[in-house]
């Protein structure tokens, strides 16, 4: 595509947002930014200081005097350094997982990380996934998808994935961890993860990485229309 886009793409957890969008980032040669990324990289910074992760007021003290990077490495892959220390494997851990949705539920957090967001997308040129993008972050994104798949299918995911990691993995509690955290995104009173009304529901429970990849650029080629 000759002109430069935002594109949002939101959804529940394990849907298969990251790696489709850093897929069709690849594609589009945009940037990708991983905005679940962002809250996590406070979290495990939380985790480290010992920050409560209710105290609001302590966790925005330790997000403002935090230097927080992204970039892309050489294979499209998301790298994110925290104070200039790499963190990318860190912020999967289990215990940063678990604790994600409280500190990502409060309204100062958030007003500061989409802030960081907004300026990122600025020079356009991005996939942005998380799950208030098409509703808060770029609400003027050109392009916006909402990916969802079954709380089963995407619990299956996730184990699959960390079984290849060697990590320990527990379907059931996958399930029930996946189906807490749906609970906490959406029914938090900021940003609750929703659809935005302009944005395209693609149902990606029958489908492969790759399928989903080539409907989304395609349906974006098709809507900017070139
Ligand atoms: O996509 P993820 O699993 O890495 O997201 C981690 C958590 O951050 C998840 O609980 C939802 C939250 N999140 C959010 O509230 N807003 C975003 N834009 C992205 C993620």
């Amino acid at each position: 595509m000759e002109v430069k886009i935002n594109i949002a793409i939101d959804g529940p957890a394990g849907a298969g947002k990251s790696t489709v969008a850093k897929k069709l980032a690849q594609r589009f040669n945009y940037v990708y930014v991983d905005t679940g990324a962002m809250y996590r990289a406070i979290t495990w910074l939380a985790i480290q200081t010992n920050t409560d992760f209710h105290n609001e007021e302590e966790l925005y003290a330790l997000l403002t005097s935090t230097s927080l990077n992204m970039k892309n490495g050489a294979n499209g892959e998301l790298v994110l350094l925290v104070n200039n220390k790499e963190v990318t494997e860190e912020i999967r851990s289990a215990e940063v997982t678990g604790n994600v949705s409280y500190v990502a539920k409060h309204p100062k957090i958030r007003q500061e990380m989409v802030h960081k967001q907004q300026e990122i997308a600025e020079s356009k040129g991005t996939v942005m996934d998380g799950r208030d993008i098409g509703t808060a972050v770029l609400p003027k994104a050109e392009v916006k998808f909402f990916l969802t798949a079954s709380v089963t299918e995407r619990a299956k995911r996730r184990h699959e994935e960390q079984v290849k990691k060697g990590m320990d993995s527990d379907y059931d509690t996958l399930v029930k961890d996946i189906a807490k955290r749906d609970k906490i995104d959406s029914e938090r009173e900021v940003a609750p993860l929703k659809k935005a009304e302009d944005a395209m529901e693609v149902d990606t429970t029958s489908m492969s990485i790759d399928e989903v990849v080539d409907f989304l650029y395609h349906a974006t080629v098709k809507r900017v229309g070139q």
